[in-house]
């Protein structure tokens, strides 16, 4: 029988066995999987894990801050690269959504390896990669069909030359967080929803700027503050605004407004694989949109997508 006491017991060992006393560089992104990761190999191999947390400016309000603080107190040997600039010129002009993955992609591989190259005498490079990715890359955005390229999933640039190391590969999400909690994560990390490596970049439909980010990362915090306050975070299992490329026609006092639509979007799932739209309170919705419309300048209209997936995907792009 699976249970979470055992599958750290047997995986630390198992670590440590393969690594020895080799040097180990991960990239954590602040989310679930990648944080139980280092968990794990921190309890394995202690102070050979150098772990890298690169701010690519897609993230949540202020989550840059916050998480770091909180790998620090982990007790994670974690260094913090703000590379947002980077990815913002890498990400100039781009609309199409594979372009902007992959545009993403590369800069954090060329900012990760810079630092990865600081780390003197590394041999291993680790993962949370869990087990949809791994389906999901294989499956789904195998060479036939390419649905969505998930980054940080599958082949590493040559020049890294490192060996790769998975510890969570044959975990589903559920597990995942289990395993975290074994190990004393708090749960307010472990609880947090998936979020994409991309970031806001996938959830701003067209090009993306640095208002447009940040109009984003405003409407996302009230939306996520609003879903805790209501108690009604863990009942969902991810959520997010999504800005869209159009403006509506609005009215504000006596003048005609011309802004940004924003959609907000949580769904129900156990993996990702499959999802459907949750049924928020409608009170919740009428306070949410007012928020929203009456804090964050440039926004005028909001809405709530009601697809399941299939036929939609969770995100957007
Ligand atoms: P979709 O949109 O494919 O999303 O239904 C399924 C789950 O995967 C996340 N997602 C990504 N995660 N890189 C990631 O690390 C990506 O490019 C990416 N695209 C989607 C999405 O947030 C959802 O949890």
């Amino acid at each position: 029988e699976w249970t979470p006491a055992a599958f750290v017991d047997t995986t630390v060992q198992e670590l440590k066995d393969k690594l020895g006393n080799d040097k180990v560089v991960l990239g954590l992104s602040g989310g679930v999987d990648s944080t139980v990761a280092a968990i794990l190999l921190h309890k394995a191999i202690g102070k050979n894990l150098f772990c890298i947390f690169v701010n690519n400016g897609l993230l949540r309000k202020n989550e840059f801050d916050s998480v770091l603080d909180q790998y620090k107190h982990m007790g994670l040997n974690v260094k913090g690269v703000d590379a947002s600039e980077r990815f913002l010129k890498a990400l100039e002009l781009k609309t199409d959504p594979e372009e902007k993955r992959k545009a993403i992609g590369n800069a954090f591989i060329e900012v990760f390896d810079d630092e990865a190259h600081l780390v003197e005498d590394v041999h291993w490079l680790a993962q949370g990669t869990i087990y949809p990715d791994v389906i999901e890359s294989v499956s789904v955005n195998g060479p036939s069909v390419t649905i969505k390229s998930h980054h940080n999933v599958g082949g590493l640039p040559d020049f890294m030359k490192l060996k790769v190391v998975e510890p969570l590969r044959m975990l589903f999400k559920d597990e995942v967080r289990r395993v975290g909690k074994e190990m004393g994560i708090d749960p307010e990390l472990l609880g947090r929803h998936p979020f994409p490596g991309p970031g806001l970049a996938i959830r701003i439909l067209g090009d993306i700027t640095a208002e447009k980010v940040r109009i984003l990362q405003e409407v996302d915090a009230i939306f996520i503050d609003g879903l805790r306050k209501w108690g009604l975070y863990d009942k969902v299992w991810q959520a997010g605004a999504i800005l869209l490329p159009v403006n509506s026609v609005g009215v504000m006092g006596d003048e005609r407004t011309y802004e940004k639509v924003v959609a907000l979007r949580a769904v129900e799932s156990t993996d990702g694989m499959t999802a459907d739209w949750v049924n928020l309170p409608y009170e919740f919705l009428q306070e949410t949109s007012n928020n929203i419309i009456n804090r964050v300048k440039g926004v005028n209209r909001v809405v709530y997508d009601i697809s399941s997936k299939p036929p939609a995907t969770i995100e957007w792009e």
